[in-house]
């Protein structure tokens, strides 16, 4: 009888837990849907030839997004990221009171899901250089 009635406990807990715990998920860092807020970490990198196959430079607006972002994006081909239907795309960054667009041109590697890597002129546009790592930089596509 005690042992039934902990293991119709432990099964509700079990089966209750991920519906109330679904909300949160949703805003959860990194999470894929286009009409949410993303948010994770900016730094900045000295563009060269990038995963989209354009070649930028420091004072352009674009921006790096993570392996996982980039990788996972509809229509995403792994043999052929230049083909990413994620490169072109503007995604609006917010740090404290400031912002960004920026244009998707680069996979970040060293990213963490919901991390950006801008050029310095994007950075510069959040944050002082000097910070070299922000945190808490949320973002959408626009
Ligand atoms: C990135 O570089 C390409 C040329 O390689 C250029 O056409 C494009 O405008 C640049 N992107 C931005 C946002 O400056």
């Amino acid at each position: 009888m005690k042992l039934s009635n902990s293991a119709t406990v432990l099964l509700a807990a079990v089966f209750l837990t991920p519906a109330y715990s679904a909300p949160m998920a949703m805003q959860s860092r990194g999470s894929m849907a286009t009409s949410t807020s993303h948010s994770g970490d900016g730094t900045f990198y000295q563009p060269a030839l990038g995963a989209c196959g354009k070649k930028n430079a420091s004072h352009d607006l674009i921006v790096a997004v993570s392996h996982a972002v980039f990788d996972s994006y509809p229509g995403a081909n792994p043999s052929n990221p230049n083909k990413n239907p994620i490169c072109g795309k503007k995604l609006r960054a917010t740090y404290g009171t400031k912002s960004v667009v920026v244009t998707v041109e680069d996979r970040c590697v060293g990213c963490a899901t919901g991390d950006l890597d801008f050029t310095s002129t994007g950075f510069g546009k959040l944050a002082s250089l000097d910070k070299g790592r922000i945190h808490a930089v949320r973002w959408q596509w626009v």
